[in-house]
């Protein structure tokens, strides 16, 4: 038997997904501190395996995400990378190439970089290091042995958090790149136990950056899903 559908939760719930994006040019306002509990105590009420929420949140603002981004452009310019979850582009088949390729296209488009420009892409995504501007990050740590499952939970507690900000009018972009600087955040938090997942940086969007108009559509339904009966 189907349960009566809220018109109301539904349309919330498809303008609050819908109207996520990644936000890659921010203000440098910060996120009022009372705001940024509420977004962070929601966040938390993410599902995980046998309610084990294997994840460690550390956020940084103020003066140590000037130190913080200071070093990771430092880690950058030294080639010193550390990675607790191995990156392989093998780890992609062709269809997800062809979503990366066009994406790519979108993005360096809209920062008018051209396609065979390696340099001044690379050069992006260096500076993307200092958090695209934004006035904080959140650095997603999977807890316990770190592996595929708990992973898994604390994806869940990425988007429930991405959610949470849309909600509270908080732009957001997760980074996986910050994670492959996983031992300059550690040192520069104090951080010990943990696997760096992503980081997410947050505050307000400038809205007249054309990066910030960059649209991304999705694989068809069907593509990737399938109903049996
Ligand atoms: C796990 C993860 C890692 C990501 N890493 C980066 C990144 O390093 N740099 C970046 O600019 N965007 C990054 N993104 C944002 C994606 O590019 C973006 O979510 C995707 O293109 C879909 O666009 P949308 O978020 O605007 O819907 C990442 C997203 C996820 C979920």
């Amino acid at each position: 038997m189907s349960r009566l559908v809220s018109t109301e939760l539904s349309g919330s719930a498809d303008k609050l997904i819908r109207g996520r994006h990644a936000t890659r040019a921010f203000r440098p306002d910060p996120v009022p501190e009372d705001t940024m509990r509420t977004i962070f105590s929601l966040a938390g009420a993410a599902p995980s395996n046998s309610n084990a929420q294997p994840w460690q949140v550390e956020v940084v603002s103020g003066a140590r995400r000037a130190r913080l981004a200071d070093s990771l452009q430092a880690a950058h310019a030294a080639q010193t990378t550390s990675v607790d979850f191995p990156y392989s582009a093998d780890m992609y088949a062709p269809v997800h190439r062809d979503r990366q390729a066009a994406f790519g296209a979108e993005l360096y488009g809209a920062l008018g970089i051209g396609r065979d420009d390696h340099a001044a892409r690379a050069a992006y995504d260096a500076e993307s290091l200092r958090f695209y501007g934004a006035p904080h990050a959140a650095f997603l740590f999977v807890t316990g042995d770190g592996g595929a499952r708990l992973a898994a939970d604390v994806g869940a507690y990425m988007q429930t958090l991405l959610l949470a900000m849309t909600a509270y009018g908080v732009d957001s972009c997760p980074q996986g790149l910050l994670s492959f600087y996983a031992d300059t955040v550690r040192a520069e938090l104090g951080v010990t136990g943990g696997k760096l997942l992503v980081g997410v940086s947050f505050g307000y969007g400038h809205e007249t950056a054309p990066v910030n108009r960059v649209t991304t559509d999705r694989a068809a339904l069907h593509a990737t899903t399938a109903f049996h009966d």
